[in-house]
């Protein structure tokens, strides 16, 4: 018997999250890619996983079907309530539309990555490096791609520049930190729900 169950959310919760951007073109960007993403550069011949049932990394946080969309719903929940308190506290107003956004979608190639609950496909990008290449070639805002390439922090392949960079990076620690260590009991997963 396994320690997680699969997680409620699908890719329609986070469609309806989308409607938080008011910018219409940049709404209707977003949720484009969450509908079916297709690589721009037909080179890059990969299969993709359903987004519903893939885990966020293998024997990592979310490591359950469907925990990648429950993460990214999470995600961007943080990130909405954190914009709200810094405008709230601070007067300082982030732009709301591009975290919304870069949230929605910072985690979305590792539909090529993760084969299934067990495996990887060979692959040469790094998922935020892909997304956010795939972002530049549809034209997405800048300031969408800078917060979506710097979502891993200092450690990975580019810093979070922006205010509102810095607070997708720690919305999504923090969200992987309490998954993986915190509110489900501590440790990955090393067990999975039997059928
Ligand atoms: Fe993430």
């Amino acid at each position: 018997m396994g320690v997680f169950t699969v997680s409620e959310i699908t890719k329609n919760d986070l469609i309806d999250l989308a409607d938080e951007i008011k910018d219409e073109e940049l709404r209707d960007k977003t949720v484009d890619l969450i509908e079916e993403f297709e690589i721009s550069n037909e080179k890059m011949d990969y299969e993709k996983s359903d987004l519903d049932k893939i885990p966020c990394w293998i024997g990592g946080h979310h490591y359950y079907e469907g925990g990648l969309v429950e993460h990214v719903y999470s995600v961007t929940k943080i990130c909405i309530e954190l914009a709200d308190n810094f405008d709230e506290v601070y007067g300082i107003v982030l732009d709301r539309d591009s975290l919304v956004s870069a949230a929605l979608l910072h985690d979305l190639a590792k539909q090529f990555i993760l084969k299934d609950l067990e495996g990887f496909r060979d692959y040469g990008l790094d998922h935020e490096v892909w997304i956010s290449c795939e972002l530049y070639s549809r034209d997405f805002p800048e300031k969408v791609i800078e917060i979506v390439m710097g979502h891993g922090g200092e450690t990975r392949e580019a810093m979070p520049k922006s205010d509102e960079a810095r607070v997708l990076h720690h919305a999504d620690s923090l969200d992987a930190e309490l998954n993986n260590q915190g509110i489900f009991g501590g440790g990955a997963i090393f067990e999975l729900q039997e059928e």
